[in-house]
């Protein structure tokens, strides 16, 4: 049953929608209400109890499924950002000399909601995104949201988005913020207004690939951040330069690309879209994030729970040399989970890595993913559930 009771009552009677109006009705009714006329009603929000969407949930990928609200707020020049508010999932509208699409002034953010099997949803350390988004706004020249304004903007798009997060072990809702520099400019300068919006989609594994290991290229070629760049911030202008590397990755039959260090082209960077591990009997490394590598949240958490587990983990330079010669191979990352890796090809040179459930990442991805999805206590107090 597709039946949606995600009602705004008073909504409904201001648009005078009729008495008559099913549960049912409700769900095509609200579609045609103008974003700007939701605002006034927020605050009447009747959440659906567990109503689900209309979603092939065994079938999920990471392509976006547009849900049905997304959150905005603005700040005008050196403001402070005034009261967000919930509009209608939809386009949004952006003067043609906006800073984010004239200059690339934006950062963007991933976090996922879970679903556990008493229907609560849970959050995973949302605070810690915020202040990568404020760290990043600093880098950026924009201003940032507080880091209860943006745990509060991420919790109300969950719930006014409830129906969309998957059941228990079919994925989770993947919560986009953006900040963008949404006012006009010509000449180069920070943007005068900016916009923070996030948005909504139910996902399951990012890669095609499903849980089966990762087949990855060291790039040599394409860089993909420089000393003194902006790697280590979430910016959104360090995603597009990837894309030719990525493709022509793919297109040869690998699952994505491993960036090497830009001035002596032998230590380990990232991948396209996650952190990277490498295990050497009890010994864990990780590059150092030194300005050039995203400071990633799974990245921090896999961390402190492989010490927890005794690992020597260690955040440092990783050379290409000592990752061909590792036991294992693993990738973190919100959107990505932590992927194993199967083997590695640099230089015509292919190095296949253990895999499979006894492996140090299987453990500890079992860890965390219990701590995500609330199936085993929460001692670090990561969780953060929606009410
Ligand atoms: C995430 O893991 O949330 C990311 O931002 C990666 C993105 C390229 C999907």
């Amino acid at each position: 049953m597709i039946t949606r009771r995600l009602c705004l009552r008073n909504l409904v009677e201001s648009f005078r929608l009729g008495s008559s109006m099913s549960k049912l009705g409700c769900r095509y009714n609200l579609a045609f209400l103008s974003s700007s006329s939701l605002p006034q009603a927020r605050e009447q929000f009747v959440y659906s109890d567990d109503e689900s969407a209309d979603v092939d949930w065994d079938n999920l990928g990471f392509g976006l499924v547009p849900t049905d609200y997304m959150y905005i707020m603005k700040c005008a020049k050196e403001g402070n950002f005034e009261q967000g508010q919930l509009n209608r999932y939809g386009k949004v509208e952006l003067s043609p000399s906006a800073g984010v699409l004239n200059y690339g002034q934006g950062l963007f953010e991933g976090i996922k909601a879970c679903r556990k099997e008493d229907g609560r949803l849970l959050l995973f350390r949302p605070d810690q995104n915020a202040i990568r988004m404020k760290i990043g706004a600093e880098r950026m020249c924009m201003p940032s949201p507080s880091v209860d304004q943006f745990v509060d903007a991420v919790k109300q798009t969950v719930l006014a988005n409830k129906r969309w997060v998957p059941p228990p072990g079919k994925g989770s809702l993947y919560v986009r913020p953006l900040l963008m520099g949404s006012g006009p400019v010509l000449g180069l300068a920070p943007s005068p207004e900016h916009t923070f919006l996030v948005y909504a989609s139910p996902v399951c594994n990012y890669f095609k690939e499903g849980f089966a290991p990762l087949n990855l290229y060291v790039e040599d070629e394409f860089d993909r951040a420089s000393p003194g760049g902006t790697g280590g911030v979430k910016a959104i202008s360090n995603y597009a330069p990837v894309l030719k590397a990525q493709i022509r990755a793919k297109n040869r039959g690998f699952s994505d690309v491993l960036y090497l260090d830009t001035v002596n082209k032998r230590y380990v960077e990232e991948v396209s879209c996650c952190n990277i591990f490498i295990v050497k009997g009890n010994m864990i490394a990780t590059p150092a994030t030194n300005g050039t590598i995203l400071a990633g949240v799974t990245r921090r958490s896999i961390i402190e729970i492989a010490g927890d587990h005794g690992y020597q983990v260690e955040e440092r330079r990783v050379a290409v040399d000592e990752l061909m010669d590792a036991d294992e191979v693993f990738c973190t990352g919100t959107a990505v989970g932590v992927a194993s890796v199967g083997s590695i090809t640099y230089h015509n040179t292919k190095v296949e890595f253990r895999t499979g459930a006894k492996t140090v990442s299987a453990e500890l991805y079992s860890d965390l993913v219990g701590i995500q999805k609330g199936l085993s206590e929460d001692k670090k107090g990561w969780i953060v559930e929606i009410d």
